[in-house]
């Protein structure tokens, strides 16, 4: 058990290149020869440290960045500075590299995710690759994720937006796995994906506001008038221990736009003592919840804990210029101002994140992809998905008025997110 994070303790082990300014300041040198002889040939330098020292993907730049950022001394720059905000960035077209893998590729897709299948007729939503300012992020080793997993077992906790996340992981891992050596199968609230000459597993586990909910049942949980139960994490939490690697999210069903019903008592109670509480206390008390879980039943040097930011809707398309009534149907590009963020991924939700994370010492890596997914109207399933009721001749006649708007279509968006938990696995 000492050396369960054997893959990237072995990487953590080996000198930041951060840390040495000696190294910064001979890469300013070759990058101040370059611009002056204005050439690219000096490049070729920083290809050997990407194969010996993966740290250094993350700190190199791509040749047009460095040339900006050289206008600053290096010397002058604090070490905050150095690292690299993966969260922070652009999305750019990428035909060589993008979609991660093709959507036939992956049986694990639920139908409502499949976009291509359900007649998406655009496929520009695939091509796109996430480029954080100043830094690469590292490509994606699907062998090396799979190594780690060896022997192991690797948790998802949440909604469908992490199932989502889920079925992304399991699409980029699947392919290094031969046909009779994975399975997946679904046990109520807990669906599980076996690599079996790996030993390992990866787990999904429905637990929409992680705390107990009448919601919680795996199937029928559109409950409109939404109760969930003070304190009681472990109701699910008893299932999620022993796990190497936890990844946790919820948001959207504390969104009722109304205060959230709280059950203080049990719900086998004859007379339920509920509490209506505002949507950011609510969260709050499930952030507590989730945090001192965490610390109660997580050894933080076996286990790795991630927890995923809210996951934005794109409901209304005036937000960023649209018509009125349109929605994120037949969007196929992504919004280019940098400042967008639209009003269902709500500000106040990611400050409770930010100061209940901050007061808790619990290692809990964050991943921050509200804003990065803001951009992203283009890449939810809309109308292109399996639809459980036939549709009125009211719906088709305005397909907006039936488009989904909350979920994303794979391959796409969420291979991001899982390229940036790897990033933050490997690359801490
Ligand atoms: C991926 O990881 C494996 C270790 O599992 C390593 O041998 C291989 O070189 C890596 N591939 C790339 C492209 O970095
Ligand atoms: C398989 O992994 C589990 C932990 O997930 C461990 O308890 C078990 O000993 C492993 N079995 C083998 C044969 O390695
Ligand atoms: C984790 O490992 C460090 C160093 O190996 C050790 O000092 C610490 O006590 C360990 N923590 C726990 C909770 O086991
Ligand atoms: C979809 O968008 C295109 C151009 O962006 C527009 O020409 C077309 O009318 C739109 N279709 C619908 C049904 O809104
Ligand atoms: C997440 O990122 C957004 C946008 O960059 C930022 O405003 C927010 O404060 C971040 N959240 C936390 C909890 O750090």
């Amino acid at each position: 058990m000492a050396t369960s994070f054997s893959a990237s303790s072995l990487l953590r082990t080996k000198p930041r290149l951060s840390s040495s300014s000696y190294l910064f300041t001979f890469l300013a040198f070759i990058l101040f020869s370059a611009l002056i002889l204005n050439t690219h040939d000096f490049l070729f330098i920083f290809r050997p440290h990407h194969k010996t020292h993966p740290n250094t993907v993350l700190f190199s730049k791509p040749a047009d960045e460095l040339t900006q950022s050289n206008t600053v001394p290096n010397e002058e720059k604090t070490e905050e500075e150095r690292v690299c905000d993966l969260f922070n960035g652009r999305w750019v077209r990428d035909e060589l590299t993008r979609p991660l893998y093709e959507e036939s590729e992956c049986p694990y897709i639920q139908p409502q995710l499949t976009c291509q299948e359900h007649g998406r007729p655009d496929k520009e939503y695939r091509r796109l690759r996430w480029q954080p300012h100043g830094c690469d992020l590292p490509k994606f080793n699907a062998s090396l994720m799979l190594e780690t997993l060896r022997g192991k077992r690797m948790m998802f906790i949440g909604d469908s937006l992490n199932r989502g996340q889920y079925v992304s992981l399991i699409c980029l891992l699947h392919h290094l796995i031969p046909e009779h050596a994975k399975s997946m199968e679904t046990f109520d609230s807990l669906t599980v994906f076996t690599a079996k000459e790996y030993n390992a597993t990866i787990e999904f586990y429905w637990a929409p506001f992680l705390l107990e909910s009448n919601s919680d049942n795996a199937v029928i949980h559109r409950v409109t008038d939404r109760i969930v139960r003070k304190g009681s994490i472990n109701k699910h939490g008893r299932y999620w221990k022993g796990a190497d690697i936890l990844v946790f999210n919820t948001y959207l069903w504390w969104v009722t736009g109304s205060k959230m019903k709280i059950l203080l008592g049990s719900f086998k109670d004859e007379v339920k003592e509920i509490v209506e509480l505002p949507t950011e206390e609510a969260y709050r008390m499930a952030m507590k919840s989730m945090l001192r879980w965490v610390r109660m039943n997580i050894d933080p040097n076996k286990t790795k804990v991630f927890f995923t930011s809210m996951s934005p809707s794109h409901g209304k398309s005036i937000e960023w210029g649209g018509q009125e009534g349109g929605n994120c149907y037949n969007e196929t590009t992504p919004i280019e101002d940098p400042s967008y963020w639209g009003s269902d991924s709500l500000k106040s939700i990611m400050q409770v994140i930010g100061e209940e994370f901050r007061k808790s010492k619990v290692p809990i890596t964050f991943l921050n992809i509200t804003q990065l997914s803001n951009y992203r109207k283009d890449a939810h399933t809309s109308i292109y998905k399996k639809q459980w009721n036939p549709l009125t001749p009211e719906q088709l006649s305005n397909p907006a008025s039936y488009s989904d708007c909350i979920h994303w279509c794979l391959p796409g968006l969420q291979d991001t997110w899982n390229e940036l938990l790897f990033a933050k696995l490997f690359y801490p």
